[in-house]
């Protein structure tokens, strides 16, 4: 099909990230007009089951009356605000107040931003302002994992470990450490349980430790379900297991809850579903729905104290963006959390929670799934050319990139991630009669891939 005139614009004018620049300069953008609950619809009209949440994010989906309702109130009021040098504004000091009453763990004080990108950089800067403080000042190694998703910016880009971010931008800056990729399909060997697994992630975890030296560590950031490096679901007693590693070497834990925050696995925060509890945790996407930027750093108190106190003794906090704790984006955030409380999102997401993954795990009997793992509302899958021995397909054929496009067709929106492996993640709000659309599409889909693979005889 040629271009449309919006299409060829597009292309003329804008840089497309994480996209394969080929296909799109093929194929043109999806271009997107509107959306409505769980879905979204194009140009001619058409609407698609938006599986992703756009980028992991619109968890209450689109349209919201509330949401939009409480933007236009807080831009009538007081349309930009900041918290630099002695201003505040109530809806920055309420949202503050709401996060320290729904995290899981207990919080000093909050420090907004925009991005989640920025949130980890955040993060980084604390961590080391924090031993700097305490005197701990060859503490500069941040632990991350490898595939793990932090961020685009400096610093976040250094602890993701998705060598696509990394190539061409002389990243990862050498404070990074990257430890094992918690995949149980790919990375045990034949026979080994999951615990078995994760204890032997652990004992890498003990070992790397050691070899980097534990007083060189400032932290360990972990998502407690990964997201863009694959739908990742950790295996059974991962976190149980390398948490005891961490408390052993005093290194603080970051989670990074952007994609899990607010009810993503069926309760509040990842951290609390898997069962740890970290110094301080990277919050965005879910924390407003995405209905506009915005992105927290929860502190603990001891984290709250030292950064407090060191912050006294230089004269100020030597950090801060203009748009964090912007008015409008806190107001929203404020009022989505609300929302998530008083229709009891992560009620519903356990309610919903059972067909989905019972869907998914149906998904294994097809003859291109070699895993379909899950939980709340977060899936992964992954394509493979034979279940037995989990031979990947040949890189250069992109079946699971075929496979999205093919859903596209018959109008689901999910994402693929490397290497074949297609994420879901819909809007929390996707009522049971939704997800089996959303699952019946994706079964064709994948039905017409598995035809097109034989055509091609990739099976
Ligand atoms: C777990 C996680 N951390 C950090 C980020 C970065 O967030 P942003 O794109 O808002 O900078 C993302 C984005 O997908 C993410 O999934």
């Amino acid at each position: 099909m040629p271009l449309s005139n919006a299409q060829a614009r597009d292309l003329n004018a804008l840089l497309h990230p994480l996209t394969n620049l080929k296909l799109l300069a093929e194929r043109g953008p999806l271009i997107i007009e509107r959306g409505e609950g769980v879905r979204v619809f194009d140009t001619a009209g058409r609407d698609y089951i938006e599986g992703m949440s756009g980028l992991w994010c619109t968890s209450l989906g689109w349209g919201d009356k509330e949401l939009i309702e409480a933007t236009a109130e807080q831009m009538r009021k007081l349309s930009y605000g900041h918290v630099f040098g002695g201003k505040s504004h109530e809806p920055a000091a309420a949202l503050a107040e709401k996060l320290k009453e729904v995290s899981p763990f207990p919080v000093g004080k909050v420090f907004f931003g925009c991005s989640g990108s920025e949130a980890n950089d955040t993060q980084v800067r604390f961590a080391w302002y924090a031993a700097n403080a305490r005197g701990e000042t060859k503490r500069k190694k941040i632990i991350s994992r490898r595939m793990g998703y932090h961020g685009v910016t400096l610093a976040s880009a250094s602890l993701t470990g998705i060598p696509a971010i990394h190539k061409g931008f002389d990243a990862p800056f050498d404070f990074a450490v990257h430890a094992d990729l918690p995949h149980h399909y790919r990375g045990a060997e034949p026979g080994e349980s999951e615990r078995d697994f994760s204890a032997r992630l652990a004992a890498n975890l003990e070992a790397l430790i050691a070899r980097e030296g534990p007083d060189t560590i400032a932290a360990m950031i972990v998502e407690p379900v990964m997201g863009a490096g694959g739908a990742i679901v950790p295996p059974d007693g991962y976190f149980d297991a390398i948490t005891k590693v961490l408390i052993r070497h005093a290194i603080p834990l970051i989670s990074d809850e952007i994609v899990t925050g607010f009810g993503r696995t069926g309760e509040w925060f990842g951290c609390a579903k898997y069962g740890f509890e970290p110094g301080s945790a990277s919050v965005a996407k879910g924390l407003s729905s995405a209905y506009l930027p915005v992105s927290a750093v929860l502190l603990s108190p001891e984290l709250t104290e030292i950064i407090d106190r060191e912050s006294l003794r230089m004269g100020s906090l030597g950090h801060g963006l203009t748009y964090g704790g912007h008015p409008v984006t806190t107001a929203v955030a404020l009022k989505t959390i609300e929302i998530y409380q008083r229709r009891d999102i992560v009620g519903h997401v356990r309610h919903v929670s059972p067909l989905f993954l019972a869907r998914l795990k149906r998904l294994e009997e097809h003859p291109l799934v070699g895993e379909a793992r899950g939980v709340g509302l977060i899936a992964g899958l992954e394509l493979v050319a034979d279940k037995k021995t989990k031979a990947h397909f040949p890189a250069e054929r992109m079946v699971a990139q075929t496979a999205v496009s093919f859903a596209e067709a018959e109008g689901l929106i999910v994402r693929p991630l490397p290497v074949d492996r297609i994420a879901l993640c819909p809007p929390l709000i996707i009522t049971e009669a939704e997800i089996d659309e959303l699952f019946d599409r994706l079964t064709r889909a994948l039905d017409k891939t598995a035809d097109w693979a034989k055509r091609e005889k990739l099976l």
